[in-house]
């Protein structure tokens, strides 16, 4: 195991999520830049075969090391909707309009569950890697930090508080992009 050259390319054009991506994986030893190349997103209803699809193409239009992350909010009281949909539902209703979706509902359950896939031109196939945090859906939008649905997600462990009042390092701490970032540097160190 070597510490030294271990980079990945983290595609994405939310400057919110490579700045989170960026300090988990330098807390374990790999360096990472953010890559804004359009890789396909297909429809599917699975995070997994989402981020397989993009990852795919992304290493092909790039030729590089690459991590692609496919998230997804799932709320119980709406049969884990907008899940795979998350990305169209916030750019369509946003937060506001899940707010309004469950009103009248005392069932707040949901969670946030993250698929990052890593390829390079070197591999056969895309390796994944999951993470997960459960929490509830607030009755209001609390705080402004972090970006989509962080107003109104309040993680379970986080002192009654919503991503978006929390500082990148205490997102990180629970967040279901940062364990399923953490799970890929242990073995991409390890590779
Ligand atoms: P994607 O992985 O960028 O496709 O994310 C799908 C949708 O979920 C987007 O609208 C994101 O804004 C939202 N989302 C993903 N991860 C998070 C998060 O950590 N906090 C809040 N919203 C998120």
């Amino acid at each position: 195991m070597s510490l030294k050259g271990k980079v990945a390319f983290f595609v994405t054009t939310n400057f919110h999520k490579f700045s989170e991506a960026r300090h988990v994986l330098a807390e374990h030893g790999v360096a990472t830049a953010m890559l804004r190349i359009e890789a396909i997103e297909i429809q599917d209803d699975n995070l997994e075969g989402i981020a397989k699809a993009s990852v795919r193409d992304a290493v092909e239009k790039s030729g590089l090391p690459v991590l692609v992350e496919d998230a997804g909010l799932f709320i119980d009281a709406l049969k884990g909707f907008p899940g795979p949909y998350s990305s169209y539902v916030y750019r369509t209703l946003g937060t506001r309009g899940v707010l309004k979706l469950m009103e009248g509902t005392d069932k707040r359950n949901a969670y946030f569950y993250s698929v990052i896939a890593f390829h390079s031109p070197e591999r056969v196939s895309p390796k994944c890697f999951h993470g997960k945090v459960e929490g509830r859906i607030t009755l209001n939008e609390q705080g402004n930090q972090g970006f989509g649905y962080d107003p109104i997600f309040e993680p379970r462990g986080g002192a009654g508080i919503t991503f978006a009042e929390m500082t990148t390092a205490m997102k990180n701490r629970l967040s279901h992009r940062a364990q399923a970032l953490r799970k890929f540097a242990v073995w991409y160190r390890s590779t």
